[in-house]
């Protein structure tokens, strides 16, 4: 995704944004375009108090002096505005290319809309050619990857399940690691969400179902939006 469609789709999904919003900000290259135009925004008098869905939009947010709050503070938020791997025809997504799935979901949960910010490549009729990153306890991850595989096994879901970062783990802000699940195409996403959260050593997975309202697809002809 260029540079360019990323920005596009960040100043299109500021028409979301009203004054007074209480907003959830996303992680990612493309809700780091949003937050430097949300930075311009609230400089030319824009009222918006914003919580960060990683540490690393929080930096972001801080240095561009946007106004933060917690959802510890701040429980309800108006509208999020994120970033996505894959979008599908049905709204549903895969998130968490970045790691910051879990703060993700939990931010966009606690949202009233979910408003997606991609380009035209994200888009797909099945889900899973991007990985599917899989957050998970440290505590026993050889059991919880023999349970991850199992599973795909029984619903038929044939692919490298990997640790990522291999020797040197990465490490999300939660402090978990993350198994990235090349199943290459996921034709059940709601039956595959359930049963990954049945297996105990998964704190949460990068399908996003029943969350986003709307997408925001950037594209060589231009901006193009659709909503559920
Ligand atoms: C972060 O964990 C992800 O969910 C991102 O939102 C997603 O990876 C999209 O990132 P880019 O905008 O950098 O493609």
């Amino acid at each position: 995704m260029s540079k360019e469609l990323k920005i596009e789709a960040a100043k299109a999904a500021l028409g979301f944004v009203k004054d007074g919003m209480k907003l959830g900000i996303g992680t990612g290259s493309t809700a780091d375009e949003f937050i430097r135009l949300l930075a311009v925004e609230v400089k030319n008098g824009l009222s918006i108090i914003g919580v960060p869905t990683s540490e690393r939009s929080h930096a972001l947010c801080a240095e561009l002096e946007v106004p933060l709050t917690t959802l510890e503070e701040t429980p309800e938020l108006d509208l999020t505005i994120d970033g996505a791997d894959e979008l599908d025809g049905d709204m549903r997504l895969i998130k968490g290319g970045g790691g910051a799935l879990l703060r993700e979901k939990i931010v966009a949960a606690a949202s009233g809309q979910m408003v997606v910010i991609v380009d035209e490549s994200k888009v797909v009729e099945t889900l899973g050619t991007f990985p599917l990153p899989i957050e998970v306890n440290p505590f026993g991850l050889g059991a919880t990857r023999i349970a991850i595989s199992k599973l795909a096994d029984k619903l038929g879901l044939v692919g490298e399940i990997a640790l990522r970062g291999g020797d040197k783990p990465f490490v999300t802000d939660g402090g978990h690691f993350i198994l990235d699940a090349s199943f290459s195409r996921i034709p059940d996403a709601e039956g595959l969400s359930d049963e990954l959260l049945n297996i105990p050593g998964v704190v949460q997975h990068g399908l996003f179902i029943g969350l986003a309202s709307a997408a925001v697809i950037a594209g060589p002809e231009g901006i193009r939006i659709i909503k559920r």
